[in-house]
């Protein structure tokens, strides 16, 4: 049973995520329980309040989340509060390094982890699917969101974990994003922006949640070493200027508009 409040704290590249948070915080108002939704980009995890439910909600990548997401999540405060805790994201089909090891931490520091459900949605990398298997993807993930929602307000929902299994894939997991992070990578892996397309809106800039995007004297943007891949910058440019070495035949998916992101 949660508490009077939830602070639902969250993070989506490409929207995804955004419409999985959106629907539980309307089961949750529909339910009796007010929801505040923070970004996790802009959001201190010192000043999380202990007095509310806190909630989670992020993409998988690379079988856990981006290091910006879980820098956010080890910097929680601890609590004496049993402070209650829920997690939820949204992923393409296999993630494994996530939900055990974020259970670990939040249960060391105290909370107490009411709910964990991991939801499929359209991949936006790798493989994009067509508009009408995006969109049954879209119903089916968030009929599964509807009842999570319900089975958190209720008391019925369980956060456990897969011992072994889930660390070595944690492991496994840090690795990869220890790549991603190298110079080597992000030179390889570049993302850029076409100056024939751009129309210097500075959307990009705005979008990026690591601020690794900056705009040069002419107003074209520039591309910093601190990528996370989250793709919003090349899947939200409203010209598509922005090409990225790892989308699928060159294609972006987004599952919502990019004034959603700024709002
Ligand atoms: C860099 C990157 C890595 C990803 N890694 C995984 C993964 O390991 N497993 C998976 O199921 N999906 C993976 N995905 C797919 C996303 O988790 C999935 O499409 C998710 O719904 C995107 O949510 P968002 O729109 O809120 O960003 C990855 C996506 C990106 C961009």
């Amino acid at each position: 049973m949660v508490k009077d409040v939830i602070d639902f704290y969250y993070f989506s590249g490409t929207g995804n995520t955004l419409l999985v948070v959106k629907k539980m915080k309307d089961i949750f108002t529909e339910n009796g329980v007010p929801v505040n939704l923070h970004k996790i980009e802009n959001s201190k995890p010192e000043e999380v309040n202990l007095n509310h439910t806190i909630g989670l909600g992020f993409p998988i990548a690379e079988l856990s989340t981006y290091n910006f997401v879980w820098k956010f999540i080890r910097a929680l405060p601890e609590t004496d509060q049993d402070t209650e805790i829920f997690m939820v994201d949204a992923l393409a089909g296999f993630s494994g390094g996530i939900v055990g090891p974020v259970h670990e931490i939040v249960r060391k520091k105290g909370y107490n982890p009411i709910g964990v459900e991991e939801i499929v949605m359209p991949p936006n990398i790798f493989y994009i699917q067509d508009g009408k298997a995006c969109n049954e993807k879209v119903q089916r993930g968030m009929m599964k969101a509807e009842r999570y929602a319900l089975d958190i307000v209720s008391g019925r929902s369980k956060w456990g974990r897969v011992p072994l299994i889930s660390d070595v894939v944690y492991y496994i997991s840090l690795a990869g994003l220890k790549v991603t992070k190298s110079n080597l990578n992000q030179k390889l892996l570049r993302l850029e922006t076409n100056h024939e397309e751009c129309r210097r809106c500075g959307i990009c800039v705005k979008l990026c949640p690591v601020n690794n995007i900056t705009l040069s004297e002419d107003k074209y943007p520039v591309h910093g070493f601190n990528c996370e891949y989250c793709l919003r910058c090349t899947s939200l440019c409203p010209r598509g200027a922005v090409s990225c070495p790892i989308n699928y035949k060159g294609k972006t998916y987004r599952a919502v508009k990019a004034r959603e992101f700024l709002e």
